[in-house]
């Protein structure tokens, strides 16, 4: 590793486990310092255990407005400041469905956690951001953010539709304030969220079958995104929607 982040200070949401958990741990190689936020405290512990003293470990709810402001200022103290928030904790609820069979409480638990849990993260991160004078600010959101390509997923994808809107305002309003605003498109990848679709056999073939690169993605090949646009090698990207997919949003 180049060290590319070095003396950045960093908090990464759903950092137990994924796409969350490669970020922090590539992060940390590359000499960032990391706190991690998740409602998964043995995962948590896990990566504290696993990567040393470069992580501080935060349970955190993203949905409870308290929860975050606390971890927030837990980061700001132990590290003085902070240059990098990574808004990435997600779900995919087992109830979505089609909009004319979506239970009301599957859309705002969906609803809740995606975009509301995201708002949260980005509205107390902002403020940290804004106090250390600049930094950088990464959304994790969807193919679905962009396209109606996942049929039964209908929370989700409005869900992921808003964080994309978020970012893309948030990158018009703090770009002269230091901050830089970008969205991450993760496509099929091989996570805990990705499970369901794992475990489904024709539901896991007709998905690799509509990647051109005809795999799914690993947590690390998002996370290596996730390092650029947390470096000041990306000092000129701001408001981009910056897609890791195999190639399925390009068909
Ligand atoms: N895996 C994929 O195929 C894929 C594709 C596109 C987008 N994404 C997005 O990537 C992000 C990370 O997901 P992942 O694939 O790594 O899944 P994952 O399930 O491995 O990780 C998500 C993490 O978020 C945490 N989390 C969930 N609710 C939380 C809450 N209320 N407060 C704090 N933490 C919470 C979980 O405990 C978990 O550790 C999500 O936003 C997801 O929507 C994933």
């Amino acid at each position: 590793m180049s060290r590319r982040l070095e003396r950045k200070r960093a908090l990464v949401t759903g950092a137990a486990s994924g796409i969350g958990q490669a970020t922090a741990v590539r992060f940390a190689a590359e000499g960032a310092r990391v706190a991690c936020l998740d409602t998964n405290e043995a995962g948590l512990a896990r990566v504290a255990a696993d990567v040393g003293e470069a992580v501080l470990p935060l349970p955190c709810d993203v949905v409870r407005e308290e929860e975050v402001e606390r971890a927030v200022a837990a980061a700001v103290e132990r590290y003085g400041g902070l240059d990098v928030i990574v808004a990435n904790a997600g779900i995919e609820h087992p109830g979505d469905a089609r909009v004319d069979r979506l239970e009301l409480a599957v859309w705002q638990r969906t609803l809740e956690v995606n975009l509301t849990g995201v708002f949260l993260t980005c509205k107390h991160g902002v403020r940290a951001l804004l106090a250390s004078g600049g930094g950088s600010l990464i959304c994790t959101a969807s193919p679905t953010s962009l396209y109606g390509l996942a049929p039964g997923q209908d929370a989700y994808s409005a869900s992921k539709a808003g964080v994309l809107g978020l970012a893309r305002v948030m990158a018009n309003e703090f770009a002269k304030e230091g901050i830089r605003v970008n969205a991450v498109v993760p496509g099929f990848t091989l996570t805990g969220l990705a499970d369901r679709v794992v475990a489904n056999e024709a539901w896991f073939r007709e998905t690799v079958a509509a990647i051109p690169l005809g795999r799914p993605g690993e947590p690390d090949e998002v996370a290596a995104i996730m390092v650029f646009l947390a470096s000041d090698e990306a000092s000129y990207a701001t408001g981009g929607i910056f897609v890791v997919d195999g190639g399925v949003t390009a068909v």
